[in-house]
């Protein structure tokens, strides 16, 4: 381990990435391209994710992938050609950060053969994080937030509560129907002690309007609920219903987070991340 950054907060070593999903929203660009690799101005959404798991003291980077998707891996590579082709120019800088990544954190990948749901493709990533608590990133929600990633604040409150964790916010109460939706006891300020959840409910079933972003901690018990859980919504293995079950023992907390998100598996959301960090670089 050459990175001290990395060393500072050992307790979840493991970030999964669930990154098999056609990205159809953004057809025709990811018809051979993964949806994880559009870019926010010069980086790939994914990256953006690797990087706050980094700082979050991760140092594995577990990455469920499917067919077409094997640009990730090159992208996590290192490219011989190319870097002897920069070498020397001002270019070799902008493959810094790419290179510190490589350096620094160990990437596993497995495929999931049928998508059959974000919970199924979480107990797909069983053989690569092990029996142990692991954070999970989608990466088509991008965080960002000034002084500290949203998954290090997560990291933290894993230490004192040691249960599953979700990140959640507040969303306009007509879009319940997009999110996993929690309702619970708030137990500190924007800490909520979950007591209900439900994947995409209509407005009018929805239990609060605080829905569930693309940031978690699992603990490992999870996969043994996967395993028995049966398809809910869309006829698909739902994270959401297997959190449910360890909700009903009192053990998931709901974070609402200091940070913002994008949803940029939208096309609105995209371009407004795209502008947003173009605004915040110009000025820098
Ligand atoms: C998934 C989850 C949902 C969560 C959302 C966050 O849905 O199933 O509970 O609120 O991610 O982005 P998806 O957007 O993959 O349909």
């Amino acid at each position: 381990m050459k990175d001290n950054a990395i060393m500072k907060t050992p307790t979840i070593h493991v970030c999964l990435f669930p990154a098999a999903g056609y990205g159809t929203r953004f057809l025709p660009a990811t018809k051979a391209m993964p949806k994880e690799m559009l870019p926010i101005l010069t980086k790939p959404l994914i990256q953006y994710g690797v990087e706050e798991a980094m700082e979050a003291g991760m140092d594995t980077m577990a990455i469920i992938t499917g067919r077409g998707k094997r640009a990730i891996a090159d992208h996590f590579d290192v490219s011989y050609e190319l870097e002897h082709e920069i070498k020397g120019s001002v270019k070799e800088k902008m493959l810094a950060d790419i290179r510190h990544i490589i350096d620094n954190v160990t990437f596993t990948y497995t495929r999931q053969i049928e998508m059959k749901g974000l919970g199924h493709a979480i107990l797909t990533g069983r053989a690569l994080t092990g029996y142990q608590p692991f954070a999970v990133v989608l990466a088509d929600d991008m965080c960002v937030n000034e002084d500290e990633g949203v998954l290090s604040q997560m990291v933290k409150l894993y230490e004192t509560y040691r249960c599953s964790i979700v990140a959640i916010e507040e969303v306009n109460p007509d879009e319940t129907d997009k999110y996993g939706v929690i309702a619970g006891e708030e137990i500190a300020e924007g800490i909520y002690r979950v007591t209900t959840m439900v994947e995409k409910p209509s407005p009018s079933d929805a239990p609060s309007n605080l829905a569930i972003i693309g940031r978690y901690i699992l603990t490992p018990d999870i996969y043994d609920i996967l395993q028995t859980t049966k398809p809910g919504k869309n006829g698909e293995i739902q994270i959401t219903d297997a959190l449910m079950e360890q909700a009903r023992g009192g053990n998931v907390i709901a974070y609402k987070f200091r940070g913002k998100r994008y949803d940029c598996g939208s096309v609105d959301g995209y371009v407004q991340a795209t502008v947003e960090l173009y605004e915040k670089a110009k000025r820098s």
